[in-house]
């Protein structure tokens, strides 16, 4: 499973990258305006400068809604840098969008999904991503993990090669989840990548291998 952050903070993008571990990142408006970047050319910049951190692909959202909109912002987007993926919105001008981008050959990343039926349109109109917002559903007291479960069997059932981008993750259980289900990605915060380090057996066993070396070598 790839490991993806979820943030627009560059030092937290830099942390993940010294890990060794990451394979891309996935930004969205709101982390976007978390970090305080606004006005059109810095944004285009920051995405940048994420590229030019990592090696894997850099999800970048479309602010338009109309088919026209998304395809402009879309193709500036892509032409930003090779590892761009357009994110976006699952709604009806979106799904045209993401055909045409598919054809065209720019990868995309279908946002803002929480049905299977919306994965399934997704994929068909050849989304190089979906993103189901798993946190999201179970904030809302409905079991996302489900829902990642069931993407995963309707598109194993007929090939579909569009990669279940698990988002909205909250905790290092979402991930261990995500990976058992077979999610493709799960891009999440930099402290569940991190969690996942953590063992209270381990630090004591640590503790216990040191302390028996010092005791025989000084
Ligand atoms: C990533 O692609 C999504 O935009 C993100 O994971 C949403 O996460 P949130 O529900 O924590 O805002």
């Amino acid at each position: 499973m790839k490991f993806f952050i979820d943030t627009a903070n560059l030092e937290q993008i830099k942390e993940a990258q010294d890990l060794g571990v990451l394979d891309g990142v996935t930004t969205n408006p709101s982390l976007m305006a978390k970090e305080g970047i606004k006005g059109q050319e810095n944004i285009l910049n920051h995405y940048v400068t994420i590229c030019n951190l990592v090696d894997g692909d850099v999800s970048a959202e479309v602010i338009a809604t109309d088919f026209k909109g998304i395809i402009e912002e879309g193709e500036k987007l892509a032409s930003l840098h090779k590892q761009i993926v357009v994110k976006v919105p699952m709604i009806k001008e979106g799904i045209k969008a993401i055909k045409y981008f598919s054809s065209k050959g720019i990868k995309t990343n279908c946002t803002l999904v929480f049905s299977p039926g919306q994965a399934l349109l997704a994929a068909k109109a050849g989304a190089t991503y979906v993103s189901p917002f798993l946190g999201r559903l179970d904030d809302a007291s409905t079991d996302g993990l489900e829902l990642i479960e069931k993407i995963r069997i309707i598109y194993d059932n007929y090939g579909y090669q569009t990669q279940i981008l698990a988002a909205s993750i909250r905790h290092t259980m979402h991930i261990v989840k995500c990976a058992e289900i077979g999610a493709d990605v799960a891009t999440c915060p930099l402290s569940a990548i991190t969690g996942l380090l953590k063992h209270p057996l381990t630090d004591i066993g640590l503790a216990t291998f040191l302390a028996d070396y010092k005791k025989v070598n000084g």
